[in-house]
């Protein structure tokens, strides 16, 4: 009965002449619910009966609950992930919309670093949070005047500075995000240099967090591959000698060369702005 779908919710319960140990014991082996031995008394069995039968709906109903409840604690989540991509993906658009010349710089500098993440042999996770704090990397420009953003010629000393706060403000954004600890880091450290000469805290090597070392790149490699008021997309050859010059100045090393070996596979240089 317990092998067939059609009896094998049907409880059981054995009435046997048979009251040695053993049986009992296989009995409940095989599952049986009660064990009643003859002779018997009717009024009891029926009582027992009963009794099996309401503890068997009571436990299908718990079951049905629990099942229920997961369903929906399970949809739940889901959808507070799903909230959580969404609203990053809107944080991201709204720096976007804020830069002339950077529509779409978030999203791609993330996948960039994505990618590097996944060949450096990330987790699916690493590879998936390294995308957010992408996402989110520039966030602090939101705080810079916008004139000062979309100013096509070159800046001066104090543009410059003012320019230079956003990394500051972006991580001071974020910090309050505290399910994602670490969001703001890419925020904080992608303009800094692996030989300790970037802003905002002027820190280089491994003292930068991969993360940050990633983005950087990632962030260097968009910026030469997109469009901008004073030029168009650098060809690839160009970008490539940049991120190789950068080796061990501007950029780590390591993730220099992952990228390198990307640029060196996307043979009809596809990965630009569109
Ligand atoms: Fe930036």
């Amino acid at each position: 009965m317990r092998a067939d779908r059609v009896y094998r919710e049907i409880p059981v319960i054995f009435l046997t002449a048979d009251d040695d140990r053993d049986t009992e014991v296989r009995g409940f082996q095989a599952g049986a619910l009660d064990f009643i031995t003859k002779p018997f008394v009717a009024d009891i069995m029926l009582q027992r009966v009963n009794r099996i039968l309401q503890l068997d709906r009571l436990q299908k109903n718990l079951q049905q609950e629990v099942e229920k409840q997961t369903k929906v604690a399970e949809e739940r989540r889901r959808k507070v992930e799903r909230l959580s991509v969404q609203v990053m993906s809107a944080l991201a658009a709204t720096i976007d919309a804020k830069d002339a010349y950077t529509n779409g710089h978030s999203a791609r500098v993330a996948e960039y670093a994505k990618k590097i993440a996944m060949r450096i042999g990330k987790s699916e996770q690493e590879q998936e949070d390294i995308y957010y704090v992408g996402l989110l990397h520039d966030i602090g420009k939101i705080g810079i005047p916008g004139e000062i953003i979309n100013k096509a010629s070159r800046l001066n000393d104090e543009e410059y500075t003012i320019i230079k706060e956003h990394p500051v403000i972006g991580s001071n954004i974020l910090k309050n995000i505290s399910e994602m600890q670490d969001i703001g880091v890419g925020a904080r450290w992608h303009h800094e240099r692996y030989d300790g000469k970037g802003y905002p805290d002027r820190i280089g090597g491994e003292d930068i967090p991969e993360v940050a070392r990633i983005i950087g790149v990632a962030d260097a490699y968009d910026a030469m591959t997109s469009k901008r008021s004073y030029r168009d997309i650098m060809p690839q050859a160009a970008v490539r000698a940049e991120i190789e010059r950068g080796k061990g100045t501007q950029f780590d090393p390591a993730v220099a060369d992952v990228l390198l070996a990307m640029i060196d596979e996307d043979k009809e240089y596809r990965m630009h702005e569109m």
